[in-house]
């Protein structure tokens, strides 16, 4: 079999907190193979951008793994010395987020921060780092490259700002890039142009994707499989055809229900479930997913069963898999 890229297995995160133990990621196994996009779904507040700072290895002092490991090409990132981690870091895996105000200096031009970044990890001139940073720009759409690599962010647009950031991203050309949330504040055609362009340089350069978003219609036009999270738990992993197809969660399917097809508006935030999200605080020992179940509700029976203890992940066809003692 061919080797992952990354492999997250049995990941478990706590924050602590002046409320109490917040346990944001529970029990999570993932994986990305060489080219592979993955996107995580899952309301707010259910663990993705946790998920995506373990992997980064940005997680706060708050945070704890109390379990599991993360492995990229083999190698285990939780036992990495601090130097590694840093050459890994910003080149062989990128990140970029929601808001590209976290990734750009405010006191520095667009050119300087893009040089920079290339020269602290490879072995560039500082002209043919300039030549480089100014062809990504264009690469990413931007045609008066020239022009905005003498600006400050604040001098930009939204979208702008966005495409910056993502040229500093790719610059190093990483394997992996984790995108948390990437178009959630732009306006609906540029979300679409950023994500295009995305999906097109990932596949001409065999990139890696961990995609985090809100949106079905994202994950099925950017995403080859996809992991739906509830209060930090896997409750349904596999391919997008398997998933959209053939959802066997009823988290997953409630969530579908607004996506009646893969064409559907980009910009559709996640279906709304009725019922309040599981607490990160006080767990239930059951199905974190059962009192806000429908199928719960009507079979008291079923209910007992989910309230008394977490279903596994079982396997619903090959590469699919579900946690829920739901037999159809
Ligand atoms: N720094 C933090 N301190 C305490 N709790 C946190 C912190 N960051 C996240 N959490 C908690 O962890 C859970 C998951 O958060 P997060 O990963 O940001 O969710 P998502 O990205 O899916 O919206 C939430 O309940 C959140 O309150
Ligand atoms: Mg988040």
């Amino acid at each position: 079999m061919m080797q992952k890229l990354l492999e997250i297995k049995d990941l478990s995160i706590e924050f602590s907190s002046p409320k109490g133990t917040a346990r944001a990621v529970n029990d999570v196994s993932l994986s990305i193979a060489p080219g592979e996009s993955l996107g995580i779904v899952g309301e707010s507040g259910s663990g993705k951008s946790t998920i995506a700072h373990a992997v980064m290895q940005l997680l706060p002092k708050s945070a704890k793994i109390s379990s599991g490991s993360i492995f990229f090409e083999g190698r285990d990132l939780l036992r990495m010395s601090a130097a590694d981690l840093r050459s890994l870091r910003g080149r062989d895996i990128s990140m970029i987020f929601q808001d590209p105000m976290q990734c750009l200096d405010p006191s520095f031009t667009i050119a300087y921060q893009l040089v920079e970044t290339l020269q602290a990890h490879e072995k560039l001139s500082r002209d043919e780092a300039r030549k480089a940073s100014l062809q990504m720009l264009q690469r990413v759409g931007i045609h008066n490259a020239e022009d905005i690599m003498k600006r400050y962010q604040h001098e930009l647009s939204g979208g702008m700002r966005q495409r910056v950031m993502i040229a500093m991203a790719l610059l190093t050309r990483p394997r992996l890039l984790i995108a948390d949330e990437p178009t959630t504040a732009l306006d609906v055609t540029i979300q679409d142009q950023i994500l295009q362009l995305l999906k097109g340089y990932a596949r001409e350069a065999g990139m890696s994707m961990l995609f985090i978003t809100h949106s079905f219609g994202v994950v099925a036009d950017v995403c080859d499989r996809v992991a739906v999270l509830y209060g930090g738990r896997l409750c349904e992993y596999g391919s997008c055809e398997s998933l959209f197809y053939e959802a066997r969660h009823p988290y997953t399917r409630g969530l579908l229900e607004a996506v009646p097809t893969m064409e559907r508006d980009k910009a559709l935030p996640l279906h709304s479930i009725d019922g309040a999200p599981v607490s990160v605080f006080d767990p239930p020992k059951g199905c974190p997913f059962a009192p806000r179940c429908s199928r719960c509700r009507e079979d008291s029976q079923l209910a007992e069963k989910c309230l008394g203890s977490i279903p596994p992940l079982k396997e619903a066809a090959p590469g699919h898999s579900f946690a829920c003692f739901i037999e159809r």
